[in-house]
């Protein structure tokens, strides 16, 4: 069947069931990540590799509406037939092969990867292939492996996750801590531009550059994330054994990157962007959020503190009011950022 999304149209398979065991795969519910994908894009020059492509959807949209050349990849030879179709249909032209995404023997300007769960196995080789000064976008839908799943963090990202409120933001924060560590090891340095959350994905984009002082920089962002069933949350570089707030064992995830996940000035040229009404939403909630890790679940703090709930705004509102800073995030719809110490957020309920 033929669809269209943003600027191009496309014969996807017909399906009836959104599954890996589809002849090529194609999911409409990452279209809003396509088409932020295709406008942070339009802000870079040269060759993006679309590397894991299946109808090849990313690349021709980086081409038409991103102003980019596109390499298309994937191991699927039926995947590849489309991709030569749709290409055509597009009046698209472009380098496409069909190789595994690791044995691929070129470079590229921009690396994407947008794998069925895990981007684990092409970390080693997105490096490789980017440039220096390039840029990597990373997809991870295996939100499980990096928010809860304690084996399968440490064989996947080689770190410890944690079960806590705000596990989707821990699990953005150890996808880019292993992204980084996978990147310093070809002396590769990370920028955040935007890391988010959506429905049963994360996404992540990066820009990345050989340079000892930024790997030196990024290091000081890896730290050790605490976490007490009391609600209270830290991060630090060094250890602690008990929980400053309640005096418990306290719980820890490592190693988890603490620094900026969107780039501010970034957003704003995004945001004068002509976008659609619900990436509009998205992003302004996105931008609007304050950088600091981590936010509390306001409904499980109720819960456990026994307190009546409030409206998040008015939440916001007390906490900017006594001084601190508060904002919404697009993590969790009753998640509050804030800067915040726990006895402080706790007597706004009180
Ligand atoms: C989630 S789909 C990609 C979806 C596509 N990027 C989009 O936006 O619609 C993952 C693709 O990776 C391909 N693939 C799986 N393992 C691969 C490998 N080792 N090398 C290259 N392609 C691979 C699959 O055939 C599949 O088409």
């Amino acid at each position: 069947m033929i669809i269209s999304e943003g600027k191009i149209r496309i014969e996807v398979p017909e399906f009836q069931k959104i599954t890996s065991k589809n002849r090529v795969f194609y999911n409409p519910e990452m279209r809003m990540d396509r088409d932020l994908s295709s406008l942070i894009l339009s802000f870079f020059k040269g060759v993006v590799l679309d590397g894991l492509s299946a109808t090849g959807v990313r690349g021709i949209r980086y081409v038409k509406e991103s102003g980019l050349d596109s390499i298309f990849n994937d191991i699927n030879p039926e995947a590849v037939k489309l991709i030569e179709k749709n290409c055509e249909m597009n009046g698209v032209r472009g380098e496409i092969h069909n190789r595994d995404f690791n044995l691929l023997d070129l470079r590229a300007d921009i690396v994407d990867i947008d794998p069925f769960g895990s981007p684990s196995r092409y970390l080693t080789s997105a490096f490789r292939i980017v440039k220096p000064e390039g840029v990597l976008c990373v997809t991870a839908t295996d939100t499980q492996a990096l928010c809860v799943s304690k084996k399968a963090c440490i064989r996947k990202y080689s770190a410890i996750p944690l079960k806590t409120d705000f596990f989707r933001e821990l699990g953005v924060r150890i996808l880019i801590s292993s992204i980084l560590r996978e990147g310093m090891k070809q002396d590769y340095s990370v920028d955040v531009i935007l890391a988010y959350a959506h429905k049963h994905y994360m996404r992540v984009f990066l820009r990345v550059k050989k340079s000892l002082t930024a790997m030196e920089k990024n290091i000081e962002d890896l730290s050790i994330v605490y976490y007490c069933g009391c609600g209270y949350r830290t991060y630090s570089k060094e250890l602690i054994q008990r929980c400053p707030f309640c005096g418990r064992k306290i719980s820890f995830s490592v190693p988890v990157w603490t620094g900026k996940i969107k780039n501010d000035s970034f957003l704003d040229r995004i945001m004068k962007r002509d976008i659609s009404s619900d990436l509009r939403k998205k992003m302004t909630i996105i931008k609007n959020e304050i950088d600091t890790p981590f936010y509390y679940d306001i409904h499980k703090l109720a819960k456990l503190y026994k307190f009546d709930l409030k409206k998040i705004d008015s939440v916001i509102d007390d906490l900017r009011e006594i001084g601190f800073k508060a904002s919404r995030t697009h993590f969790s719809q009753t998640g509050i950022k804030t800067d915040a110490d726990l006895s402080s957020l706790l007597k706004i309920f009180v």
